[in-house]
């Protein structure tokens, strides 16, 4: 078992929030979204920087780091987690939800819940609510292409081996294939800072390896790692202009914006803070990200 971040006391007087999860810095792609659709909520990020990236990890370390994670949110005053990492969902989620959540509910005397990024992004990448079922409702026949469209998915190993884009599209929309690319080394390089032209180089690469694997280029894509939004930039250069991306963190700001108009028993703070915890080095965060964000980001050791 991987040690995560120490088991938190209860804090008493933390102040309710709106907790988000990362493997590091990719989740305040989803962040930045939330927090601008949420104004006045206060927010409380959690970047587990000391054992990112997560994607090369076995199932049960993913497991294990994303619930001390996620422990750790709801001592500081998170009533909701957002896990805004492909990998912590795809592998860890149902878990947590099964097995794990209603114990934490206990513990903290207060409903807690954890929620993920991938069942928005496939609602939004078939256009298709999540309880659509193709064998018993035709509600959405005359939706359907008659031409098959190809769907590119860039994300993490971890993400790749779950297949979960993959089963989960494909119950849904037979005239909608996804062909992935895992990129193994991409979220840990923009943790780690490196140049734009070394980023570039590594997202040319993938995105020429998808086009030579289907045979000409996706119609559509997802950047099913949240660190990928980041460079989103260098994916739209090394793609065919225009391509369109399926975006993300709307598509789980639309998601939990729903969840909350029917859970209104979660307690979400309105102060409007935000907070940053990071497990790694606060102040070890680069540049970029602050650019990304748009203006300096101060974390604190979590
Ligand atoms: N940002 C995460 C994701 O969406 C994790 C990347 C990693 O830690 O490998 O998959």
């Amino acid at each position: 078992m991987t040690a995560g971040p120490a088991r938190p006391a209860r804090d008493e007087g933390a102040l309710m929030a709106i907790g988000v999860f990362d493997s590091g810095v990719g989740g305040l792609t989803i962040h930045r979204t939330l927090t601008r659709r949420f104004p006045g909520r206060n927010f409380l990020y959690l970047a587990d920087q000391k054992h990112a990236p997560y994607g090369g990890l076995k199932g049960e370390e993913i497991v294990d780091l994303t619930r001390a994670g996620c422990e750790r949110l709801f001592a500081e005053g998170a009533s909701v987690v957002v896990l805004a990492c492909n990998t912590a969902s795809a592998i860890a989620l149902r878990r947590l939800q099964q097995t794990w959540v209603p114990e934490a509910a206990r513990t903290f005397g207060r409903p807690v819940n954890v929620l993920g990024i991938i069942v928005p992004t496939i609602e939004a990448a078939t256009g298709l609510p999540w309880t659509y079922a193709r064998e018993t409702d035709d509600r959405f026949r005359d939706e359907r292409k008659s031409a098959v469209e190809v769907l590119g998915l860039f994300c993490t190993q971890a993400t790749a081996h779950s297949r979960v884009y993959e089963i989960e599209i494909d119950k849904r929309r037979e005239d909608l294939a996804v062909f992935t690319e895992p990129c193994p080394g991409l979220a840990g390089q923009i943790e780690a800072g490196v140049d734009e032209d070394a980023l570039r180089t590594t997202v040319r690469d993938h995105v020429d390896a998808l086009r030579r694997r289907i045979g000409r280029w996706p119609d559509k894509v997802i950047l099913g790692c949240t660190h990928y939004g980041i460079v989103a930039h260098l994916f739209a250069e090394a793609l065919p202009e225009g391509t369109p991306v399926i975006g993300q963190p709307d598509a789980v700001a639309d998601a939990l914006d729903r969840y909350f108009a029917r859970h209104p028993e979660y307690a979400l703070g309105d102060q409007g803070r935000l907070r940053f915890l990071t497990t790694g080095s606060p102040g070890g965060q680069s540049e970029r990200v602050e650019r990304f964000w748009g203006e300096p980001l101060t974390f604190e050791k979590a």
